[in-house]
């Protein structure tokens, strides 16, 4: 596992959208796992920036989301749907027909996991997942469990994870309560991953994630066990390390 420990958030972002832009470079034509969340929105900034600029072409890039909540229409901008054109799709070059994500509209929990799984299948290998990390150390919406899942699933939310999404809702009611999550069997079968976190907030359970025991109790502690892993995290998030 390769750790960047930088400045701030602005220098994380930057180094983070660094390997993803190198990766892009190297591979047009590669399948990005993308993620959502207040983390990436300044890598985001920077590869729609570096596109702008001519640095980076998106041109012939296909990605996969990890997540997506149930129930929200697309065009509802709380749906991740909705964000990744916000912050992304609508800004760079990329052919939104080569863009995925769970398809929160289905209602039908297992035809919804089920296709998103047939789309990643058809997509072929993950040529580097981005995750954020959550509060209680979920990635995806994988939520701590008494088992790592597999393929895509339907999950509850929890109270905690509930509470630090309010934020982006008017009310804490209007958060929805299930939401649809690629597996940790698919997110590990990636071949990199590239994990960003910042803020004091994080700081705790990155540690724990990191260098604690690997339990689904911690789902982004299996990312122990994954062969090329690089976490970009800032100095507050990187607090607990020496
Ligand atoms: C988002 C996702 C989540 C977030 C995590 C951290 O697609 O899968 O796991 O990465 O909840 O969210 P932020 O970045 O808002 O702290």
């Amino acid at each position: 596992m390769k750790i960047f420990k930088e400045k701030n958030y602005d220098k994380m972002s930057e180094r983070a959208a660094h390997i993803i832009a190198a990766e892009v470079i190297s591979n047009p034509k590669c399948l990005l796992g993308l993620a959502t969340g207040s983390t990436p929105e300044g890598l985001y900034a920077k590869l729609v920036e570096w596109c702008d600029q001519g640095i980076v072409d998106f041109s012939k890039v296909r990605t996969v989301n990890l997540d997506e909540y149930k129930g929200l229409p697309k065009e509802n901008d709380q749906s991740y749907y909705y964000f990744m054109n916000d912050k992304l799709f609508s800004h760079v070059n990329i052919d939104k027909k080569n863009t995925h994500l769970p398809d929160g509209t289905i209602e039908d929990a297992d035809a919804a996991c089920k296709k998103y799984d047939e789309v990643m299948e058809e997509q072929g290998e993950i040529a580097i997942q981005l995750l954020g990390l959550g509060h209680n150390g979920h990635i995806g919406f994988n939520e701590p469990s008494n088992g790592f899942s597999v393929g895509t699933n339907c999950v509850e939310l929890q109270a905690s994870t509930i509470e630090a999404n309010k934020r982006f809702f008017e009310k804490e009611e209007d958060v929805p309560r299930f939401a649809y999550t690629m597996g940790i069997g698919s997110i590990m079968k990636a071949k990199k991953i590239l994990l960003v976190a910042n803020g004091e907030g994080k700081a705790e359970i990155l540690h724990s994630a990191l260098t604690g025991p690997v339990t689904p109790k911690v789902p982004a502690s299996i990312l122990q066990l994954h062969p090329n892993v690089v976490v970009v995290a800032d100095e507050a998030a990187m607090k607990y390390f020496k």
